[in-house]
């Protein structure tokens, strides 16, 4: 008997509990490896109000057990995102769930694009808070509970009916604390977690292999920290508040780990840059491993 995986994600209903991690899709690329609506749900990469350039290069180094990247949220805005043609209706006619990782760099960035997406075809929205908040002096918002809270409350002024999911950075002493304040704001879920903040630097040229110097660190060096901090927010905030968990996830039995840690859902990353196939495979594994 084959059990059904769904994962109910604050009122969506997603197919199985293995998600697209946002700035790892996209529909161009990996569509030509598998289909989009083979998978839970897919989190399209960044939207800002207009189009982001990002850093220059180079912006990814290999490192152990992972990668660092600073690509700078390059995106090319909300009005390509929703045009016809453009990525949120090729998912949509491939039959696939979307979340919209909306980012800004102010509060009125984020709410720009949560009223643009308010009536679209869009399923979730997911708002990226670990970029840093000019207003407040570089502080990012996913650090400071009280800026978090704040922001949280504009973008569901104007989100309409579409769930609102916050994604935590790990770049903090305790990630419950901004949980707490996003919930208490409105946050109808939580995904969690964003990259770690690292460096490398290069041993010939004695300069840091970034652009930025420095960048964040996905792959699985950062797994033991994703299910650590699931397991923390999940004592923290309780069983009915979605959470979608994500870091270093390779394989089926590292997603059920975080499933254990307390995480509904589960989204796949820097594996699907090594090898596009990998969500679909993680999802066949997730099932054989549970069977
Ligand atoms: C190349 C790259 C680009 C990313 N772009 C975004 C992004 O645009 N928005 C976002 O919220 N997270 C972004 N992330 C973070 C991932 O969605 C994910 O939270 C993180 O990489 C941890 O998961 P992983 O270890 O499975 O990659 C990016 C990660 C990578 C590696």
């Amino acid at each position: 008997m084959t059990r059904d995986l769904f994962a109910d994600i604050a009122g969506i209903r997603l197919k199985n509990p293995i998600v697209a991690a946002s700035g790892t899709y996209s529909y161009a690329e990996s569509s030509l490896y598998y289909d989009a609506a083979a998978l839970g749900c897919i989190t399209t990469k960044s939207v800002s109000p207009g189009p982001w350039i990002g850093n220059d290069a180079p912006v990814i180094a290999e490192t152990y057990g992972g990668m660092l990247n600073a690509i700078g949220l390059a995106n090319s805005g909300l009005a390509v995102y929703t045009a016809p043609g453009g990525e949120l209706a090729l998912l949509k006619a491939a039959g696939a769930t979307v979340c919209a990782n909306v980012v800004g760099r102010t509060a009125e960035d984020y709410a720009e694009v949560c009223a643009g997406l308010a009536d679209s075809a869009v399923d979730l929205l997911e708002l990226n808070i670990s970029c840093p908040n000019v207003k407040c002096g570089g502080m990012s918002f996913g650090t400071a509970p009280k800026v978090a809270a704040a922001l949280v409350r504009e973008c569901k002024k104007v989100a309409g009916a579409k769930p609102l999911l916050v994604k935590l950075t790990p770049n903090v002493t305790d990630i419950t604390e901004i949980a707490l304040a996003v919930l208490d704001a409105g946050a109808d879920g939580l995904t969690l977690i964003n990259t770690l903040k690292g460096m490398r630097i290069d041993l010939k040229t004695k300069k840091p292999v970034l652009s930025t110097g420095i960048g964040g660190l996905s792959g699985p060096a950062i797994h033991p920290v994703a299910v650590r901090m699931v397991w923390e927010t999940r004592q923290a905030v309780g069983d009915a508040v979605p959470i979608i968990g994500m870091g270093g996830v390779m394989t089926g039995a590292d997603a059920y780990e975080l499933m254990l840690a307390g995480a509904n859902a589960v989204a796949v990353g820097t594996a699907a840059l090594i090898d596009p196939c990998a969500p679909v495979r993680i999802l066949k594994e997730l099932e054989a491993y549970l069977k």
